[in-house]
C-alpha cells in the first residue's frame, strides 16, 4: 500500500469516531505537510468516502527576524548579557558591540552635518537597549548601567518558542507584529466529513475495467470510478478557415449578390501571354522584369495560343489598331510564351473575354458580370505589409452600356456593402485601361486615406484583338484581399497572418467575417 493509501485510511479511521475532522490538525498528526494530504483528500472526496468543505484560517507565523532571534536570542538579550557585574558606562558598552565613537567627536567639532551619518550597528544597539530598558532587563543610574537582576530569561525568545498558544489579536501577538517578528499568514484548509459511500478502509478505485480483471474474476471485489456524464469531451480542432478564406467568402457573397459570377482561377502558372501580352502590355514594361515577376524553369515555355489570336496581338503591339498606333517595337513571340507565376487576377479576366468573345460568335452578344478572389505572385521583398504571394479581388462588367460612370457606381456599393462609405477616385495609368483610376477609401484607424483599389475602362487595342466587338464595354476593378483581412481581424503583420508564424489557435479562434454596410 503506498502512503496516500495509509493517509486515506487514518482519515477514514478517525472519522468513525468523530464528526468532522480538519485536515490541519491531520497534517499535523502525520507530521505531514498539508499540501501533501490535499492530493489525497481530493481522491477521496471523489470516490464519496468524505465530503469536504474549503476554509480559511489566520495564523501567527515568524518572519525571518523571529526565526533568527528564534535560533539565537533576542537583541535586547543579548545587552543584557553582556553587562558586568559591576555595570558599565554607555561608551564602553558601545565598544563591546564594536560601535566607534565616531559621532560625538564629530559633534563636539560642530560639524552638525555630519550628525547624519549612520552606523546600522548603532541603530541596533539603540533598539536593543531601549527595549532591554523597557522589558525591565536594565537601568541607568547617572551613567552607569547595571543589570537590574542575575539570570533572567529572554523573555521574547520564549514567546517565540510558544507562538502557537499566542491568540491571534491578542496585546502579545500585536507586539510581535509590530516589532515585525511575527505575522499573520491567511491558510487553507478542509473540513472533513463522512460522504455517502463513507467506509472506515480504502479501497482503490480502478478507472477501467481490464481484460486482466475480467479473466482472473477480480472484477467482482473491485471498485470503479464512476463515469462523469458530465464532462464534456475533448474539443475537436477541425473545419476552421484562415482569416483570408473568411474574408474571401464574404467577398465573393457580396460580389454573388450583386449578379456576379465567378471566374476559374485555378492556374497559378500562366503564360506571359495572358498574363501581359493579351493586356496590351508591352514586352518591355517594367513590370514584367525579373525583378518583379517571378519565371518559371520548368517548363520555361507554355503552349501554344490560337495562331490568329496571337498574331492579332502581336500587330496590335507592333502597328497598333481601332485608331491607336500600337507601341511600333518588334514582337517577341518566345517572350510572350515564358510561363511565369500569374502577377494579377486580370490574366483570368483577359482569358475569360476571349472565352466570351468565342461565344459570342456562336450565340451572339449577351451582357456579363464577372469576379475573381485568387493569389497572385510577385517578387517582392518581404516585410510587414508585403508578400510574394497574395490575393487579389477582381470584377469585370461586360456590357454595350458600361461606362466609367457605371463602373464608379458598382465601385461604391462593393465597398459600401464591405462598410467603406468614404471613396476618392484618382486618374492613374494602366496599359490595359484607359481612363484609369486608382480608388482611395477613408481608413477610420489611421483616420486617413489609402489606396485600396485599381479600376478602369479596358482599352480596345485589349479587347479588340481577343475578339470583343467593338461597341462592347468592359470596366473593370481590382483590390488585394490581405489589407481587408488585415483591418478585419486587426493584424498588424501579415507575416503573422501568412506563413509559418501563424497560430493555429488565432485561425481557430477568430470569427466569421460579416462586413456592416453602413
Ligand atoms: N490588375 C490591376 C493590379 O494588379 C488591378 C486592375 C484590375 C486594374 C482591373 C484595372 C482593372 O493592380
Amino acid at each position: 500500500m503506498d502512503q496516500k493509501q495509509d493517509y486515506a485510511n487514518t482519515i477514514l479511521t478517525q472519522l468513525e469516531s468523530t464528526e468532522t475532522l480538519n485536515s490541519l490538525e491531520i497534517a499535523k498528526s502525520l507530521s505531514i505537510n498539508h499540501q501533501d494530504l490535499v492530493g489525497c483528500l481530493l481522491q477521496l472526496e471523489s470516490a464519496n468516502y468524505i465530503k469536504t468543505e474549503g476554509l480559511k484560517q489566520d495564523q501567527i507565523i515568524l518572519t525571518d527576524e523571529g526565526n533568527t532571534i528564534l535560533n539565537s536570542q533576542s537583541g535586547e538579550y543579548e545587552i543584557y548579557q553582556k553587562i558586568p557585574e559591576l555595570g558599565i558606562s554607555m561608551v564602553d558598552l558601545q565598544k563591546l558591540f564594536g560601535i566607534e565613537q565616531v559621532q560625538k567627536v564629530k559633534q563636539e567639532q560642530g560639524e552638525k552635518k555630519e550628525k547624519q551619518v549612520e552606523d546600522p550597528k548603532k541603530k541596533q544597539f539603540d533598539l536593543g537597549f531601549g527595549n532591554a530598558k523597557k522589558m525591565g532587563y536594565i537601568k541607568m543610574d547617572k551613567g552607569l548601567i547595571t543589570k537590574v537582576a542575575n539570570d533572567l530569561p529572554d523573555k521574547i525568545k520564549l514567546e517565540l518558542q510558544q507562538l502557537n498558544t499566542i491568540k491571534l489579536g491578542s496585546q502579545q501577538a500585536k507586539l510581535l507584529i509590530e516589532r515585525k517578528l511575527a505575522m499573520i499568514q491567511t491558510i487553507k484548509y478542509f473540513e472533513i466529513k463522512k460522504g455517502i459511500k463513507y467506509a472506515n478502509k480504502f479501497r482503490e478505485q480502478f478507472a477501467a475495467l481490464t481484460t486482466e480483471q475480467l479473466l482472473n474474476g477480480e472484477w467482482k471485489e473491485c471498485d470503479y470510478k464512476s463515469i462523469n456524464l458530465n464532462a464534456e469531451g475533448e474539443k475537436i480542432s477541425m473545419g476552421n478557415l484562415h482569416p483570408l478564406l473568411k474574408v474571401r467568402k464574404q467577398f465573393s457573397q457580396i460580389l454573388i449578390g450583386l449578379g456576379f459570377e465567378e471566374m476559374p482561377t485555378n492556374q497559378f502558372v500562366e503564360s506571359s501571354f495572358w498574363n501581359f501580352d493579351a493586356l496590351f502590355q508591352p514586352q518591355k514594361h517594367p513590370a514584367r522584369d525579373a525583378h518583379d515577376t517571378f519565371f518559371c524553369s520548368d517548363p520555361e515555355l507554355s503552349e501554344e495560343v490560337d495562331i490568329n489570336l496571337r498574331d492579332k496581338v502581336k500587330s496590335m503591339h507592333q502597328t497598333g489598331g481601332v485608331g491607336s498606333i500600337g507601341y511600333q517595337y518588334e514582337w517577341s513571340h518566345e517572350e510572350a510564351r515564358k510561363n511565369i507565376l500569374r502577377t494579377h487576377t486580370t490574366a483570368v479576366s483577359s482569358k475569360m473575354l476571349y472565352r466570351i468573345a468565342q461565344l459570342y460568335k456562336e450565340k451572339g452578344y449577351f451582357p456579363k458580370k464577372y469576379f475573381s478572389i485568387d493569389k497572385v505572385f510577385r517578387n517582392e521583398t518581404l516585410d510587414a505589409t508585403h508578400l510574394a504571394e497574395f490575393h487579389q479581388i477582381e470584377g469585370i462588367v461586360i456590357d454595350k452600356n458600361a461606362s466609367l460612370g457605371q463602373l464608379m457606381g458598382i465601385i461604391r456599393e462593393f465597398f459600401r456593402q464591405i462598410g467603406i462609405n468614404k471613396l476618392w477616385f484618382k486618374p492613374t495609368y494602366n496599359p490595359y485601361t484607359e481612363p484609369s483610376m486608382e480608388i482611395y477609401g477613408y481608413h477610420p484607424v489611421l483616420k486617413k486615406k489609402v489606396e485600396i483599389g485599381n479600376s478602369g475602362v479596358f482599352r480596345p487595342e485589349m479587347l479588340a484583338p481577343l475578339g470583343i466587338p467593338e461597341d462592347v464595354n468592359v470596366i473593370a476593378w481590382g483590390l488585394g484581399l490581405e489589407r481587408p483581412t488585415m483591418i478585419y481581424y486587426d493584424i498588424r503583420d501579415i507575416r503573422t497572418m501568412v506563413g509559418p508564424e501563424v497560430k493555429v489557435e488565432t485561425v481557430r479562434s477568430n470569427a466569421f467575417c460579416v462586413f456592416e454596410s453602413k
